[in-house]
C-alpha cells in the first residue's frame, strides 16, 4: 500500500501559536525539526508601477495549520499567494517555503516547490475531455507504485469526501460550478503535496453552495492535516477553516493570530468589514 492512500496520515495539527498562550513559547512546542514553521513572510514589501500592495507583510505558518487570507477585494491576497508560487517576486523581504528561503530561487528550483504546493485556482482548470475520475486521477497515472487498483481506490475515497462519486463518468461540461472546483480539489489532493493554498474557494458559487464548498474543504482538512493557505472575504468560511488569520488592509497585515483575534478585534476597520459580511451574504465581493 502506497503513502499517498494513507489518508489519515495525522501530523501535526493543533499547534501553538505563540500570541495562544504567550508563557509557554518554548523549543519544546517545535514539531517539526526542520523548520518551524511551513511558510513564513519576512517584511515582503511589492510594487507594481511603484504603488506599494504589499507594504511589509509578515507572518507564519505552522505546518499541519490553516491560515485564512482576508482582506477586501484587491488588497493583495492572490498577490502573497504568487509570491509561494514564484509567479511573482518580492521587492524586498523573505518568503520562506518548508523551512526554506525561496526568495531568489530560480524558475528551476520553483518547480519543485510547485511539487510541494498546490495551488487551486478558481477556475478548476480542468480538463474538459477527461471524465471526473480521469480528472481526478490525472496526477497518479503512470507514477512508479502505484497498481491501477491503488489509484481507483484513492479516486473513489476522495471522490466519496468531496461527494462527487456519483458523477465520476461525467464530463466536466455536465457539472454545477460547485462540483466542478470540488473536482479541482480532488486533482489537488491527487498531487499529494505538502501544502495546499486556496484561491477564493466560494465565489461565484450561490450562499447554500458556498457553504458546502466549505463543508467540504473542512473535512479534508480534519482527514489529512495538510498546511493550507485559504484566501477569501467570506468570513464565514474563514470561522470554518482558519487555525489562523492574516488581515490584510492597505498593503499591511493589521491583524494576525488565532481566529479569537479577529472576532473580537475592536479595529473599526475590522469591525465594518465583518458586519458587511453579515448584512450581505449573497454577495460575492466585498465593497
Ligand atoms: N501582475 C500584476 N501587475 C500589475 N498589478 C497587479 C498585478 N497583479 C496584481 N496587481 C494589482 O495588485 C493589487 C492586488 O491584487 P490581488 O492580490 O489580485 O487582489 P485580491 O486581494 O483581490 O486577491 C490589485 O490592485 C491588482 O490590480
Ligand atoms: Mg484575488
Amino acid at each position: 500500500m502506497t503513502d499517498i492512500l494513507k489518508i489519515n496520515r495525522g501530523g501535526p495539527t493543533k499547534l501553538k501559536f505563540p500570541s495562544d498562550d504567550a508563557g509557554d513559547w518554548t523549543a519544546q512546542n517545535y514539531v517539526d525539526p526542520r523548520s518551524q514553521y511551513f511558510f513564513e513572510f519576512r517584511d515582503v514589501v511589492k510594487a507594481f508601477d511603484e504603488r506599494p500592495v504589499l507594504d511589509h507583510v509578515s507572518f507564519a505558518v505552522r505546518h499541519g495549520e490553516t491560515c485564512v487570507i482576508m482582506g477586501r477585494s484587491g488588497v493583495g491576497k492572490s498577490v502573497t499567494l504568487k509570491h509561494i508560487m514564484g509567479f511573482l517576486r518580492a521587492d524586498s523581504g523573505r518568503v520562506t517555503v518548508d523551512g526554506e528561503d525561496v526568495t531568489n530561487y530560480t524558475e528551476e528550483q520553483f518547480a519543485e516547490v510547485r511539487r510541494k504546493v498546490t495551488m487551486v485556482f478558481q477556475s478548476g482548470a480542468l480538463f474538459d475531455s477527461l471524465t471526473v475520475r480521469e480528472n481526478i486521477s490525472f496526477p497518479l497515472d503512470g507514477q512508479s507504485g502505484l497498481t491501477p487498483e491503488d489509484i481507483d481506490e484513492y479516486v473513489a475515497k476522495i471522490a466519496h469526501l468531496l461527494e462527487v462519486d456519483d458523477v465520476l463518468d461525467k464530463l466536466p461540461s455536465e457539472l454545477s460550478t460547485g462540483m466542478k472546483r470540488a473536482v479541482a480539489i480532488g486533482r489537488a489532493f491527487a498531487q499529494n503535496p505538502e501544502a495546499i493554498l486556496y484561491d477564493e474557494p466560494t465565489t461565484m458559487v450561490d450562499p447554500i453552495m458556498a457553504g458546502h464548498m466549505g463543508d467540504l474543504i473542512l473535512r479534508l482538512k480534519e482527514a489529512f492535516h495538510k498546511t493550507s493557505i485559504v484566501v477569501t472575504h467570506d468570513t464565514r468560511l474563514a470561522k470554518k477553516l482558519a487555525d489562523t488569520v492574516v488581515f490584510l488592509q492597505e498593503g499591511r497585515v493589521t491583524c494576525f493570530g488565532p481566529w479569537g483575534g479577529f472576532e473580537n478585534s475592536d479595529d473599526p476597520f475590522i469591525v465594518n468589514f465583518r458586519k458587511q459580511d453579515e448584512l450581505v451574504p449573497a454577495l460575492d465581493k466585498t465593497l
